[in-house]
């Protein structure tokens, strides 16, 4: 039995689809904390277990019997590590075979980073599931290419303006649903344990490429425009996006203006069987 976590999410849910192609659904349960969220799994065919990371002794009753575990990380940044130590604990109380763990590619692990706060929890999973004893793989992603259009917002088009306190930084953006596929093939294939492969496009784009790539689109004339991070969040904030949400949009610039999502040393081709998709693949379909 494979379970997959944050099944009802953007990444579990493409990845149960991904394994469907792959094995019957009979061999698929699926980790929920709300089984209302869950009616598209169960016409899928897929078993729901109930569970929630905040409580340990459900995890350890929906971990029973699974022999791969994928394990999705939290969207609570604050009390993610918390959260994930509990999905690691109750793996081994369970008696888990084997844990696909979604962590995140950095360049930097001394805390100096400007996405330290969200690395941390990561490098700390990384370090439980390696130190738990059971079989694993770990999967380092990339920046999500399918976040672009928000980290974009939606005047772009209008202002012609990619206002971003990126720099000249470079990311290799991939697309989720790549990294689902990623995540299906090491769910069903051998010789992936105690593996960390980097799941990142092959290709990294600046916010000035981006623009390039959004005015060859559009034909309409796009420019990056790339201001100070206090100058970036007065603007966002003046606009009424909430303070942590515009604080967390800068952070992520910040790492991108630092080159910590440049690394384009990927084994997601190989995984996947075909080159990541592009950025430019991905705006062309979104705003053609
Ligand atoms: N690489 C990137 O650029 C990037 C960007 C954003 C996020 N992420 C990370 O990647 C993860 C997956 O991305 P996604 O797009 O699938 O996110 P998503 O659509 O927000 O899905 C997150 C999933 O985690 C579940 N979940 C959250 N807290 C939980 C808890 N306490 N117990 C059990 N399940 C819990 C959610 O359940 P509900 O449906 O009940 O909420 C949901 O199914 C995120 O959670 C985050 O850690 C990566």
């Amino acid at each position: 039995m494979i379970l997959v976590t944050g099944a009802t999410g953007g990444l579990g849910s493409a990845t149960i689809d991904f394994l469907l192609e792959k094995t019957a659904p009979a061999n698929i349960a699926a980790l929920v904390r709300n089984p209302e969220k869950a009616a598209d799994l169960r016409a899928k065919g897929i078993e729901i277990r109930v569970g929630d990371y905040n409580d340990p002794a459900s995890l350890v009753a929906a971990f029973t019997g699974v022999d791969k575990l994928y394990f999705v990380s939290g969207s609570d940044v604050a009390t993610r590590a918390a959260q994930h130590h509990n999905v690691v604990e109750a793996a081994r109380e369970a008696g888990v075979g084997h844990i696909v763990y979604t962590s995140f590619d950095r360049k930097t692990e001394d805390g100096s980073s400007p996405i330290a706060f969200v690395a941390d929890s990561h490098l700390k999973t990384e370090q439980w599931v390696r130190e738990s004893g059971i079989s694993y793989t770990i999967l380092q992603h990339g920046l999500y290419t399918d976040f672009l259009p928000m980290f974009l917002g939606e005047k772009v088009l209008e202002t012609g303006v990619v206002y971003q306190p990126s720099g000249n930084g470079k990311a290799a953006f991939t697309l989720r649903s790549d990294m689902a596929k990623a995540g299906a093939e090491v769910l069903t294939a051998e010789g992936h344990a105690g593996k960390t492969y980097k799941i990142v496009a092959d290709e990294a784009v600046s916010y000035a490429d981006v623009a390039a790539i959004l005015s060859e689109i559009t034909g309409k004339s796009i420019q990056h425009v790339s201001p100070t991070a206090d100058e970036y969040v007065q603007t966002l904030t003046g606009a009424g996006v909430p303070a942590d949400f515009a604080g967390f949009f800068a952070a992520f610039a910040l790492g991108i203006a630092a080159g910590e999502f440049e690394n384009t040393q990927s084994d997601l081709a190989q995984l996947i069987g075909q080159k990541p998709t592009s950025v430019r693949d991905f705006l062309g379909k979104v705003y053609a």
